[in-house]
């Protein structure tokens, strides 16, 4: 009994220790199972992680991209669509320029004028050698290559050497004495019709010459009479003059029929001034009735396309692209701009 007994107990204890060893089998299992699981959620995490930081990251890049178009939109929309530039125009420039109009109503203003215009010697500084009544003799320097081309032409057009310039610049003391010499030769009332007042003569601008034809032994030949003088009151304007004194105009300009003074305006304004039979005062007044900035002046010429209008604002649109401003010296100013 007692054997057996010991056989049942050893028996059992197998029995337990083989349920024992199993449930250690379905624990360690499990145990491996629940690992496997927790490195499977792990992998899941790390992968769904790294996804969404390469999807913050390209969409930082976008964010990023975005933000510059952004910039640019915001950018564009804060600035105008066409930045307008606005120009001042000084009390100086209302009385200084190619347009200037100076005659017995309206004296030149050497002050508004000194820092733009710069006198040259013509002797000294012309493109090839033609007659100078005096080696003195100057002009503004802006004009020196229109002189040089009007004298050229009208020695080729006459098929002579002869066209020169009989008078220039004229400080006020000259002008003074040029008065003074006219009045004492053929009294005031004459020379008043040929002679403007000091201060009040075109020759202070620079802008203005007297033409002559000289001969050989540099003595001055009629000019008046002359073909040059045909020649140049025909085509003056295509070198920008203007034949400034004619028969037509005495009761406007004030002066007698002077063939021989010729003012540098500019080509646009002397083509459109010779091709509509206008002196200086006529044209000023045209633009001042008729050429505003939102319809202005068109003139075609050989130097290109002009639009032209006036002003009496000291503060405007600056027009695109080349353009002069002058001043008619009276009430306002002549912008020029080049379309073409
Ligand atoms: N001969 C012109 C008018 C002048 O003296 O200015
Ligand atoms: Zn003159």
């Amino acid at each position: 009994m007692a054997e057996s007994d010991k056989k049942r107990r050893a028996k059992a204890r197998r029995r337990l220790a083989k349920k024992r060893k199993q449930k250690q089998r379905v624990a360690v299992i499990f145990l491996i199972i629940i690992a496997i699981l927790i490195v499977i959620l792990f992998m899941m995490e790390r992968n769904k992680n790294g996804k969404n930081a390469g999807a913050k990251q390209s969409a930082g890049t976008e964010i990023q991209d975005s933000s510059a178009a952004t910039s640019v939109d915001t950018s564009a929309q804060s600035e105008p669509a066409e930045s307008v530039k606005m120009l001042n125009l000084t009390v100086e420039q209302m009385h200084s320029g190619d347009l200037v109009l100076v005659n017995g109503s309206y004296a030149y203003d050497f002050d508004a004028n000194a820092p733009t215009v710069s006198l040259v010697n013509i002797h000294d500084t012309q493109s090839f050698n033609y007659p100078v009544g005096k080696e003195d003799f100057e002009v503004a320097d802006r004009i020196m290559p229109f002189l040089d081309q009007l004298v050229d032409a009208c020695d080729s057009a006459v098929g002579s050497k002869m066209t020169g310039v009989a008078s220039a610049y004229r400080s006020m003391e000259y002008q003074q004495s040029v008065w003074d010499e006219m009045a004492e030769l053929y009294g005031e009332e004459y020379a008043r019709s040929y002679v403007a007042i000091p201060g009040y003569s075109e020759h202070h601008t620079g802008l203005s010459v007297d033409m002559s034809i000289f001969y050989e032994d540099g003595s001055e030949g009629t000019f008046s009479e002359s073909e040059n003088a045909v020649w140049m009151n025909e085509n003056s304007y295509h070198y920008g003059f203007i034949r400034r004194y004619a028969e037509d105009k005495v009761e406007v300009t004030g002066i007698s029929n002077e063939a021989w003074h010729f003012r540098y305006v500019g080509i646009p304004h002397a083509t459109y001034m010779a091709t509509q039979n206008l002196c200086l005062e006529e044209y000023i007044d045209y633009l001042r009735a008729n050429a505003r900035a939102d319809n202005p002046l068109s003139i075609t010429c050989d130097s290109g396309t002009y639009e032209v209008f006036f002003t009496t604002e000291t503060t405007i649109e600056e027009p695109e692209g080349e353009y002069t401003v002058s001043g008619n010296n009276v009430d306002g100013y002549i912008i020029t701009v080049k379309t073409a």
